[in-house]
């Protein structure tokens, strides 16, 4: 059976944990295949609200597995301290697997993440400081650690170590000019580290073919979004990873052909966290008064998240980018009430219009949003379960957002909890 793939359409935080869970009841296992702990993940469910950051959001239905892929970078503190909040709250996490492939963020990423935003000063990416960039960094550099060096200490991770903290202490004490890492504290850590997690480190890339050799779904979960990807989005304000769907085969050892379908998720509107252009952002009265209704704070690190209206040109490059069979649009609930609301359709720069997201970033910086206005709607569409709910001005609000980006809408959010949903078309038959 194939996967399917739920992945992020704008800037991140779409919403893809709240229909990630909707749909996870109908396949084997939930699989993370890039990023970290930069991503955060909300699920509302009957068994309560989950901020999750590096494990599935498919976990709160019994027998699903999940699966962190080798793309992903993992934080062993943090994995641990996800783990037992679920454990806490009586969620099993029995089926929680990690590849002995994904890379390990060490205390010393994260110290790197801090050393360089501040050295970037105003240029600064506004990250997580979640230490992601600089794991990424060392993978490619091959002097990163990965998660099944845990299991062999002797053998291969202290010499693995050796060498990386004599390129990161030099790093430290004569560029950054602070203290060096001991090795002794990091294997400390290493082997608390080694003890917990050995039941969860698997070849997962092999437990993935199997469960599609044989009868089983999958359902390929993005973090982070396709315009925050590394070579897609708007460089260098990006992640360091691939959000977008070609980081699915390589960050899960997963064959094309074996993705059945690639759904976006996309917030009604827009936001973004840190720093970096935003073609229909909003600032001023009415932007604070989306963002404080919407509640637009950060689930990994409180940040107040820009906003702005929904741009159909940078969405049209996501669906482009990803091949996008289908869209999900969430958060519609949070346009009830408004007088009228907006689309960015176009963009103007040096009074030229285009109607391609650029590549440059200089140039996506100076582009000015061409509108087009929508009446907007008085009956809510909160908590709608069916389309034939929604109100007349909300339906053709979503009608237009399908047909300026030129993919069908395959779900409505109407709120944060899994039953708040408006399935149009079917995403994983059966
Ligand atoms: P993710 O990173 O893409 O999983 O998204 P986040 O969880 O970071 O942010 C999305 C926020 O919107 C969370 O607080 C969700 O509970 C909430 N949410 C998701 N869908 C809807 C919706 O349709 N309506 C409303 N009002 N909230 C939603
Ligand atoms: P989810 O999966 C929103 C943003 C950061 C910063 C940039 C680089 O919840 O949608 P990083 O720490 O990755 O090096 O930061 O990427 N960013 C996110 N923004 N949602 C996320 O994840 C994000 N993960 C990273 O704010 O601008
Ligand atoms: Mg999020």
């Amino acid at each position: 059976m194939p996967a399917y793939a739920v992945i992020g359409g704008q800037w991140g935080d779409e919403g893809k944990g709240k229909v990630i869970d909707y749909l996870a009841g109908k396949v084997a296992s939930v699989v993370r295949y890039a990023g970290g702990n930069n991503a955060g993940h909300t699920v509302v469910n009957d068994r309560g609200k989950f901020e999750l950051h590096l494990i599935p959001s498919g976990i709160c239905w019994e027998g699903v597995s999940g699966i962190i892929g080798n793309g992903v970078v993992v934080d062993p503190e943090g994995l641990l301290s996800e783990l037992d909040g679920l454990g806490s709250r009586g969620v099993d996490t029995s089926l929680l697997y990690v590849s002995e492939r994904a890379h390990v963020i060490m205390p010393y990423h994260i110290v790197l993440d801090e050393l360089e935003e501040k050295a970037k000063g105003v240029n600064a990416v506004g990250t997580t400081g979640r230490g992601i960039g600089p794991t990424y960094v060392d993978k490619v550099s091959r002097i990163g650690i990965r998660i099944g060096d845990l299991l062999d200490i002797k053998g291969v991770l202290v010499p693995r170590l050796e060498q990386a903290l004599s390129f990161k202490n030099a790093l430290f004490t004569k560029v950054y000019e602070v203290e060096p890492v001991n090795l002794d504290d990091i294997l400390a850590k290493c082997r608390v580290w080694a003890d917990r997690l050995a039941p969860h480190i698997q070849p997962t890339e092999q437990i993935i073919q199997d469960l599609l050799a044989g009868d089983k779904s999958i359902l390929l979960e993005g973090a982070q979004g396709t315009l925050l990807d590394v070579d897609h989005g708007s460089y260098p304000y990006v992640t360091s990873s691939s959000p977008s769907i070609g980081g699915a085969c390589i960050g899960l050892g997963l064959n094309p052909q074996e993705i059945a379908g690639v759904v976006a998720v996309f917030k009604a509107y827009s936001t973004r966290v840190g720093s970096g252009p935003m073609p229909s952002e909003l600032l001023g009265d009415f932007a604070d008064e989306l963002r404080e209704k919407a509640h637009e704070y950060g689930t990994t690190t409180g940040r107040a998240r820009r906003v702005g209206w929904f741009d159909a040109v940078a969405a049209r490059y996501s669906r482009q980018v990803n091949g996008l069979t289908g869209m999900v649009l969430t958060r519609l609930d949070i346009l009830d009430g408004f007088s009228a609301v907006k689309i960015c359709v176009g963009y103007e720069v040096d009074g030229q219009r285009i109607d391609r997201f650029p590549s440059n970033t200089g140039l996506l910086e100076r582009c000015q949003p061409v509108y087009e206005e929508h009446p907007g709607w008085d009956q809510p569409t909160a908590s709608a379960t069916d389309v034939s709910h929604l109100p007349a001005n909300a339906l053709s609000y979503v009608r237009r957002i399908e047909e300026l980006v030129g993919c069908q809408i395959q779900i409505i959010s109407t709120g944060p909890s899994r039953e708040e949903t408006i399935l149009v078309h079917e995403i994983i038959p059966g």
